[in-house]
């Protein structure tokens, strides 16, 4: 196979296979994999992605004999995973005068992990353009696909988006074209999917949503095929993938404020999970009858208490509430708990700990991270005060909730 392949005009693939066994994820990727990086020899040329740190030298070697890397003008690395930024120490040790394009998270973590702080930096946001001398680079932010700082790179004259993990499959191709591919390779894009991006669904949505400006003719992602023959086949798989179905999903939540901002934290719960599609019912313990919260839990598979804390413990009446409810058979709801205080926030521990005697699957933090891969959830949600970033939790919270329900 040759290290330098023709995807479109000055457009190359310049990647690894590796067709070994190869660990990854907790998984041994049995039909190995691939990683792809793409060369644009344009006036100012650019590489998309690099390949996994294990080849990095050799990686940088192979490229010199086609290229001259000290003409090499940006680097744009779209995920940091050493899977795919593991060759940039070795590729900046001689594309001296690159410049790395990125993401201002990324840029952060691509310094502690790789000692990067002496390069030069071109960080984009959401939307932005790049000339690189005869091609123009769109990018678009898209977080937690599957790390925090991940963006994807479309080169608007090619119609080619470079989606990094997105849109991938682990197989290692010589073929590299998906139309060139001795077998279907469609189930192995959906498992890839499942394993890689389901966790990750709400994200997924708001991709698709970004693609829709745009108009591909292929996908080039960083694991696997080339996606040039009937990409929207591939798009359309992952809008059929990431979509659930709603219907019948009931959430309650519950609460009782003091000052009014453990009301601000469940309307911001409340957010979250209205937009993930999810029928919610919000109740103020003062008042709703205890007959009539039951009956909303009853109905519900989702069941969130909160409660500002005063003088240590919980506030108003919304421990008769409590009783009653835990008093029910839960078994295959889930719930959590919030509430913001001043001090030590004990009505949330206090309520935890009623819930932890009943038979409700309840979520804490562990739980969320392990099926989610969510980085920044904390439950259950304690709240100290509240203000803009508490209100981006909230509504978070509620979305990462509605995704053991819907
Ligand atoms: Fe292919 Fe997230 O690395």
């Amino acid at each position: 196979m040759d290290n330098k392949i023709q995807i479109a005009e000055k457009n190359f693939w310049v990647g690894k296979v590796d067709d070994r066994p190869v660990p990854f994820h907790r998984l041994i990727l049995e039909k190995g994999t691939t990683y792809n990086s793409y060369l644009l020899e344009t006036e100012k040329p650019t590489l998309i992605d690099t390949v996994d740190i294990s080849f990095g030298v050799e990686f940088v070697k192979k490229l010199s004999e086609n290229f001259d890397l000290s003409t090499l003008k940006y680097v744009v690395i779209n995920h940091v995973e050493p899977d795919h930024a593991g060759a940039l120490p070795a590729l900046m040790s001689k594309a001296k005068n690159a410049v790395i394009v990125t993401t201002e998270r990324a840029k952060e973590l691509l310094n502690g992990m790789f000692k990067l702080h002496n390069k030069e930096y071109h960080i984009i946001k959401d939307g932005e353009t790049l000339d690189i001398g005869g091609k123009t680079l769109k990018f678009f932010e898209v977080p937690y696909l599957h790390t925090e700082e991940t963006m994807m790179t479309y080169c608007i004259e090619d119609k080619i988006l470079y989606p990094c993990d997105i849109f991938s499959t682990h197989l290692a191709t010589y073929e590299l074209f998906n139309d060139l591919a001795k077998v279907d390779i469609t189930e192995d894009f959906k498992v890839y999917y499942q394993l890689i991006m389901s966790p990750h669904r709400p994200y997924v949505r708001e991709m698709l949503a970004k693609l829709k400006t745009i108009e591909i003719n292929t996908i080039a992602p960083s694991h696997g095929f080339i996606l040039r023959d009937n990409a929207k086949k591939f798009v359309d798989l992952y809008d059929i993938m990431s979509k659930k179905d709603t219907s019948n999903k009931k959430a309650l939540i519950l609460y009782s404020s003091m000052t009014g901002n453990t009301g601000k934290i469940a309307n911001d719960i409340y957010e979250g999970l209205t937009e993930s599609g999810i029928e919610t019912s919000i109740v103020n313990a003062k008042s709703s009858s205890i007959d009539t919260v039951k009956e909303m839990a009853a109905k519900s598979q989702l069941i969130i208490i909160g409660s500002s804390t005063k003088y240590g413990d919980m506030i108003g009446n919304i421990e008769d509430y409590l009783k009653e409810i835990v008093s029910m058979d839960l078994s295959s709801k889930y719930g959590f708990v919030f509430g913001s205080y001043g001090w030590s926030g004990e009505s949330i521990e206090i309520i935890n700990d009623y819930l932890k005697k009943s038979n409700i699957e309840l979520l804490d933090s562990a739980r969320v991270i392990k099926t989610t891969g969510a980085n920044d959830i904390h439950l259950p949600l304690r709240i100290k005060f509240y203000g803009e970033d508490e209100k981006a939790a909230a509504i978070n919270a509620g979305k990462l909730a509605a995704e053991f329900i819907a």
